[in-house]
This record gives structure tokens, C-alpha cells and sequence, in this order.
């Protein structure tokens, strides 16, 4: 199976050209799964709530959904991306999982970062796993990587890869988690961070790059840089995320005691 992952710079607000540089970046590419960053077609600085409104849409019918499900079903492949959706009245900043027959599942990031907690309401269902076929992919979004909980749920949900979209300012942390997160728990993680500084209204914030992808044993795979646009293809086999044996007396998830730990 083929997964791949793109590191870009949006330019805020500036959806429809966002999507073109994505499409341009992607170019004649290949993949079974892609990983685009959190909000990447929308940007992520909001200033005012009016702001995030604007560029919020309804999924499936929205501009940037629709994108995503014509290149899943030109590419016949999956992809995870971020956006900010409106539902009844409330925006979420939410990653859909769109494959060749549409949007399959939605998720709204439930761990919410800094002011994004004045601009998004938060989740209130667990991150999804969905079988796309060659493999069982989880979805968790940015910060989520910091609660160990979201991973954990994943897996024991039956995750073999952890799809990632982020938007990542806190330099090294999401690196360092994420290959924790794929070791402890016997999984792929794909992380798809952005790049650039957006500085509007009076904060001003620079997106770390370094996407990476991360073996189940923690190895990391492919690293983009800090600061460069790349869209990288890598083969994995889903299949050694199922094996969660570390020799013939541990299993990492069967060894777990659930009934000694606080909740
Ligand atoms: C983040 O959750 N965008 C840091």
C-alpha cells in the first residue's frame, strides 16, 4: 500500500488558489492514501468568528470537500484532510476521509489548541477508524497527539495507520510524540504539518513542518524539512500493524491493565 504525505504553505483565506497549489504540488502522483495538513486549503490565523464563518463549509457540498472527492475518485484513492465545517449552527475543525464514492467519515478534533478554542467547538465523539480496504486508517488531528488517549483509541479500535493532518507551532513536540504514539500502540502514523508564518491580528505563528511518516516499531520512516513544500509517496505493508507482540511473553495492548489505571 501506498501512502503519501504533502507539506504546503496555504496562504490565508485564499482557498481556491490553495487548492490549485495542491493539485499542482500532487501533480501526476500516486498514492492509495493521501495526508493533507489540518485546514490546509482555509489557513489557520482566524481573527474574528465572522472570519472562520467565511471560510467554514458544509460537508460533503462544500468547495474544498468536493476538491478532495474529485481527486479521490479521478486517483481511485483515499485521502484525510482538514477544514473547518459548519454542523447545525457550530463550526468544527474537523478532517474528512473522502475515497472514490465520497466523503466516509467525518471527524472534529476534540483536544482544541490555544485560541482555536475562541473559533471551534469541540468534538464530542471518539476519533474514527474506518477499513478503506487495504488497510484500517484512524484519524486525529494536530494537538490530539499529545493526549496519548486519542492514539490509544485508535488502536484499540483497530487503527493500522494513524492519518494526521496538523498544523504544528511548538517546534519538535508532534516529532517526538507521534513517534512515540506509532510505537507504544503498533502503528503507522502519517503526519501532514504545514509550513510558513501567518502573522494577522496580534499573534504571529510559525508552522513547523517536518512531516513525517513512523513505522509500528517507532522508526521514522520519511522526514520532510522545516521549511520546504514536499509531497512524498512511501510503500508500507498495513499488515505488520496488526502483529502486537514485542517477544513471546508481551503484547502491548493485551498486557495493558485497564482496571489499575485512572480514568
Ligand atoms: C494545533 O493543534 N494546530 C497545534
Amino acid at each position: 500500500m501506498y501512502v503519501g504525505i504533502v507539506q504546503t504553505e496555504p496562504i490565508f483565506g485564499e482557498v481556491e488558489k490553495n487548492l490549485r497549489h495542491v493539485q499542482s504540488l500532487i501533480g501526476e502522483k500516486r498514492s492509495d492514501l493521501w495526508v493533507l495538513p489540518e485546514l490546509f486549503a482555509s489557513g489557520y490565523q482566524f481573527t474574528t468568528k465572522e472570519e472562520v464563518a467565511g471560510l467554514a463549509e458544509h460537508v460533503p457540498d462544500g468547495p474544498i470537500t468536493q476538491f478532495l472527492a474529485t481527486i479521490a475518485r479521478r486517483q481511485h484513492c483515499h485521502i484525510v484532510a482538514g477544514l473547518a465545517e459548519h454542523v447545525d449552527g457550530q463550526i468544527y475543525n474537523t478532517a474528512v476521509l473522502v475515497g472514490p464514492s465520497g466523503v466516509l467519515s467525518i471527524y472534529h478534533k476534540i483536544h482544541l489548541f490555544f485560541e482555536e478554542k475562541r473559533w471551534f467547538a469541540p468534538g464530542e465523539r471518539p476519533p474514527p477508524v474506518i477499513d478503506i480496504g487495504q488497510a484500517r486508517v484512524g484519524m486525529m488531528i494536530c494537538f490530539d497527539h499529545l493526549f496519548p488517549e486519542a492514539a490509544r483509541t485508535l488502536a484499540l479500535n483497530g487503527a493500522d495507520i494513524i492519518a494526521h493532518p496538523a498544523n504544528l507551532v511548538i517546534p519538535d513536540y508532534a516529532q517526538l510524540t507521534m513517534r512515540v504514539r506509532a510505537l507504544e500502540n503498533g502503528v503507522f502514523t502519517a503526519t501532514a504539518n504545514r509550513i510558513g508564518t501567518e502573522a494577522r491580528g496580534d499573534q504571529s505563528l510559525h508552522f513547523t513542518g517536518e512531516s513525517q511518516i513512523v513505522s509500528p516499531r517507532g522508526e521514522i520512516i520519511v522526514r520532510f524539512s522545516a521549511d520546504g513544500e514536499e509531497v512524498r509517496v512511501i510503500e508500507i505493508d498495513p499488515i505488520q500493524a496488526r502483529d502486537k507482540s514485542l517477544n513471546s511473553y508481551n503484547d502491548i495492548l493485551s498486557d495493558r491493565r485497564p482496571g489499575l489505571y485512572m480514568h
